[in-house]
């Protein structure tokens, strides 16, 4: 059967992914390395990066070189100087992978401004710079992938994820309408709606977690960053646009406007509960 269009092999392809020293990111990083490609890994911490490609070169000794470039997304200049440091080793990006994120849930009115700069800044702006820079390339080898790593909370907006989800959900208005723009030019887009994924950020994400955004994630099981980061390659693989992993997500997905009344209607009664026991625990502000 010939293969869809927009698909993708990632043998010899030069994939770049921000948050790659991590969690969804660095498992990505470590299953494109058996898979033959070549890798530009981008996060704040150098040590970070360096202990992540010595995982990746451990497990893929035949990898060939990982360039590690430590920048903040959120700065523009930062991810276009990431980007010629590694064009200028591996040529190219064949495929972007922007797994960068933060998340610091609490209560809207108990987080400052500052944090919901902060979560747009480099959730939103920092996806967007590291695309922005990739295009041109990308169009004018009318070949190309884009990945870009939303969140379940992008589908729907959840109890405590004020600064998140607004970030996340603005990735899903910008691939949506990227999706459009972009596959005439042979470039395939596809976004990732994570559920709560065993990973360092959902540890500290869970050190502010109000009780509420506990219950309500509760239901949603525990994925691995390993588990994410195959049907995310997966979705390069065969070019699929939209990626829910997992039956609630992809119901939620599909349904999502058709049945927020009743969502809402649940969703009300889980944080209620949930304050309620907090409260009779004391354990709650
Ligand atoms: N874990 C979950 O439950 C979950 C669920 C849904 C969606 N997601 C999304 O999945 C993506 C990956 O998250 P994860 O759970 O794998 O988290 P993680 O293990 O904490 O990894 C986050 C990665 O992003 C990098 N990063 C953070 N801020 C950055 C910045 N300003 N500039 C450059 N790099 C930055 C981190 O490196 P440095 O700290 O060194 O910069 C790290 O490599 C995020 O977009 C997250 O929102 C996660």
């Amino acid at each position: 059967m010939p293969r869809p269009k927009n698909s993708m092999q990632l043998r010899n392809q030069h994939i770049f992914i921000t948050g790659g020293s991590s969690g969804i990111g660095l498992s990505v990083a470590r299953q494109a390395a058996v898979a033959g490609a070549r890798l530009s890994l981008v996060g704040r911490d150098a040590a970070k990066l360096s202990a992540a490609s010595a995982t990746v070169r451990a497990e893929t000794p035949s990898t060939p070189e990982i360039v590690t470039i430590p920048a903040d997304v959120s700065s523009e200049s930062a991810v276009l100087a990431a980007l010629q440091i590694a064009e200028a080793v591996h040529g190219p990006i064949d495929i972007l992978i922007t797994s960068a994120g933060v998340a610091r849930p609490g209560y809207f009115e108990e987080i400052p401004v500052s944090v919901f700069e902060r979560t747009m800044a480099v959730n939103y702006f920092g996806t967007l710079y590291a695309i922005k820079a990739v295009v041109p390339s990308m169009r004018a080898r009318a070949h190309g992938s884009i990945v870009l790593i939303s969140s379940g909370a992008g589908l729907v907006g959840l109890f405590g994820y004020t600064p998140y989800a607004p970030s996340k959900f603005a990735l899903r208005g910008l691939a949506e309408t990227l999706r459009a723009e972009l596959k005439p030019a042979g470039i395939a887009v596809t976004i990732v709606y994570p559920p709560d994924t065993d990973t360092p950020q959902l540890i500290e994400e869970n050190l502010t977690k109000p009780p509420e955004t506990k219950a309500l994630t509760a239901g949603g099981g525990l994925w691995t960053s390993d588990a994410v980061a195959r049907v995310t390659l997966d979705a390069v693989r065969c070019g699929r646009f939209s990626v829910t992993p997992g039956f609630q997500l992809t119901i939620l997905s599909w349904l999502h406007s058709l049945i927020a009344p009743i969502l809402h209607w649940s969703f009300d009664r889980v944080a209620a509960r949930a304050r309620r026991e907090a409260d009779a625990k004391g354990t709650s502000k």
